[in-house]
């Protein structure tokens, strides 16, 4: 299959599955929200295919996924906070706070956390990897993402020191943090989902980490330089939003120009570190993944 048919599958299943979850109202409306509002579906997707390479099918990984993006979805309610980046349009609607006013807004994100462990965890099966259950593992992957070592650690820095001079060492950080973390999760799930199941190479869970790290500081640089050249309709979320907060970014330090070097080059790594995995799947899908996401549009 094409790449583009590949990936419009992945994006079906999970769009089909998303659809199931919080069909109530009052909270579970603003949940399903900024859920159901579209985005790229990037970490799901990852998930997946992560699983499929390791020997796997896409189904196999599909809650693992679907847990990482309710995940996301909070972290990005709560990133456009008024008291965090203060943004007023997400996937190209009003933001979550926007349409339902800051205390649901914060409750939606917190009962979106909620429900993704619970969607990991209700994963059905007993199977096992290195004497633990391979659910459990990935539920502590995802938690050790998104907490004070990971996604949350990785906002506090980039939110607490807004307007203060940075290096590029302390802004990669940061990013490995509040994007990396999560992308990290979403891969090792995947391989995660597999390994309970069959056999698994262990080289794979190394080279699924390492490729997800790469991919994550690839990936926030060039979110940074679409929020400084892009438009508002492309991009479904405010542009200059980094400015309008004074912070420091790669673009403000670097400029445009040596940004998209770094995206290539972070791209590059990703790609071998695919290589160094002894995936008994087909993981073509996954380097051709991490160029289009080098010269993505939004
Ligand atoms: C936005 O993530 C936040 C960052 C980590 C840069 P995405 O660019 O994946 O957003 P959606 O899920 O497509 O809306
Ligand atoms: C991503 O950083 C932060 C998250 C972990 C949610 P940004 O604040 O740059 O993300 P956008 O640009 O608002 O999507
Ligand atoms: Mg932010
Ligand atoms: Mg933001
Ligand atoms: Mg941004």
């Amino acid at each position: 299959m094409e790449f583009q048919q590949q990936l419009e599958a992945a994006r079906e299943l999970v769009e089909a599955r998303l659809q199931t979850f919080f069909p109530g109202g009052g909270l579970e409306e603003a949940m399903r929200y900024s859920l159901l509002a579209g985005g790229k579906r990037i970490r799901p997707i990852l998930t997946m295919k992560f699983c499929e390479a390791a020997g796997g099918t896409l189904e196999e990984a599909l809650d693992f996924g679907c847990g990482v993006e309710m995940l996301h979805t909070y972290s990005l309610i709560h990133d456009d906070l008024p008291c965090m980046d203060n943004d007023d349009l997400r996937r190209g609607m009003p933001t979550n706070h926007k349409k339902f006013g800051e205390c649901v807004a914060t409750l939606a994100g917190d009962a979106l956390q909620a429900a993704a462990f619970r969607t990991v965890l209700s994963v059905e099966g007993a199977w096992r990897h290195g004497g633990r259950s391979a659910v459990a593992l990935a539920a502590k992957i995802l938690a050790e993402a998104a907490g004070e070592a990971g996604m949350c650690s990785g906002q506090y820095w980039d939110t607490v020191g807004n307007g203060q001079p940075r290096t590029v060492e302390t802004l990669r950080s940061i990013n490995n943090q509040k994007t990396g973390a999560l992308l990290r999760a979403a891969c090792m799930m995947g391989v995660c989902a597999s390994m309970g199941r069959r056999e698994v190479d262990e080289r794979c869970m190394g080279s699924a980490r390492e490729y997800a790290t790469n991919l994550g500081l690839a990936f926030q640089i060039r979110d940074d330089i679409l929020d400084a050249v892009s438009t508002r309709e492309e991009l479904g979320k405010p542009i200059g939003s980094d400015a309008a907060n004074r912070k420091a970014t790669y673009v403000t330090l670097l400029g445009v120009e040596s940004c998209e070097t770094q995206v290539m080059e972070y791209t590059t790594k990703a790609k071998e570190a695919l290589r160094a995995g002894c995936w008994p799947g087909d993981t073509a899908f996954l380097a051709e993944l991490a160029d289009r996401l080098a010269l993505r549009k939004n």
